[in-house]
């Protein structure tokens, strides 16, 4: 009986955007991230001779051609670490709210780290877990690690990884706003490969990321919410001007982003530590206190409803079920 593992997902304070090495997935900058309780994923692989090719059930569903060959990329690393040749077959069920529109990526792809290579019979370190998954998808080398992780970005398969930067078990939170518009999505993937390759704004981008970086761990060193989210906001500000430079130009924001984006402002007039950020979608997510969680989903709630207010917590690394 193979075991099921589970990643929960994380969210970026310091972003990664774009690539110096595409097939590798070895990043342009260093990016720290918060894992959290809210999302995640459950993953269970079997290797069997009796298969002619790779599936992947999701949440109970057969996916395409398409969708497994992100995770294929994952299982024959595995292959080859092991030295085996079998098929596998994927089962993954994602706990993300419906309608939530939020990208699994980062907690299915180091869920699949962990249930793959642990079915293959491989002890792998956390630093071996998050090279696996970050070949699978960038953010997910993170999601092995509970509360604050830095990816480090390396410069080869061996040297890009994620380390655990703190526990967070202090009071920081974050409340997702879910925006459900059915805007067409520019993929995380081809939104920053072609920011890299056409935008005149990337190298300010670029250039201004170390500061950030150290000011963001001195932050979270002094359990400052207050820097942590002034700097995360400013942080994903940056990141997501350098899509209006692009060619053709793109945006993830949407008008009820914008609307988002004002109720957290609007929080902080009112006395409360509530800064915004977001990625590569409209959704908008609230770093705030873990104490102000249910007054801040109080508030909000004038503006949303209440199926699109979801408060998160720090939550942990990848970790075996019974
Ligand atoms: O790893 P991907 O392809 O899901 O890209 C993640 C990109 C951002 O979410 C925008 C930033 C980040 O660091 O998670």
């Amino acid at each position: 009986m193979n075991k099921w593992v589970r990643a929960h997902t994380n969210i970026a304070l310091i972003k990664y955007w774009g690539k110096e090495n595409e097939d590798l997935i070895i990043p342009k900058n260093n990016s720290l991230s918060l894992t959290l309780d809210a999302f995640y994923t459950d993953t269970s692989v079997t290797f069997d001779d009796a298969l002619t090719e790779d599936e992947l059930i999701l949440d109970g569903d057969k996916q395409d051609a398409r969708t497994l060959s992100k995770v294929q990329r994952v299982l024959d690393e595995v292959r080859t670490l092991a030295g085996l040749e079998s098929k596998a077959r994927i089962e993954s069920i994602n706990h993300v709210p419906t309608a939530a529109g939020l990208a699994s990526s980062a907690s299915g792809l180091a869920a699949l780290a962990g249930a793959a290579s642990q079915a293959a019979g491989l002890d792998l370190s956390d630093q071996e877990l998050s090279k696996l998954a970050r070949i699978g998808s960038g953010s997910a080398s993170r999601s092995i690690f509970g509360g604050f992780a830095e990816w480090i970005k390396g410069h080869d398969h061996d040297s890009s990884y994620a380390v655990p930067v703190d526990d967070a078990q202090w009071d920081i939170g974050m409340l997702f706003i879910i925006v459900n518009d059915a805007k067409k999505d520019v993929s995380s993937r081809d939104g920053m490969k072609r920011t890299v390759e056409t935008s005149p704004f990337y190298d300010g981008w670029l250039n201004s990321l170390d500061a950030d970086l150290s000011a963001m761990k001195q932050a979270v060193s002094d359990r400052d919410i207050e820097q942590v989210g002034q700097i995360a906001e400013r942080n994903a500000l940056k990141m997501h001007a350098t899509t209006l430079g692009a060619s053709p130009p793109f945006t993830y924001w949407t008008a009820e982003s914008m609307k988002a984006m004002d109720a957290v402002r609007a929080l902080r007039k009112l006395g409360y530590t509530a800064y915004f950020t977001m990625d590569a979608g409209p959704n908008v997510k609230i770093i705030c206190r873990q104490s102000d969680l249910s007054a801040l989903k109080q508030e909000l709630s004038k503006t949303f409803g209440d199926e699109q207010l979801i408060a998160a917590k720090p939550g942990p690394g990848l970790h075996l079920l019974n």
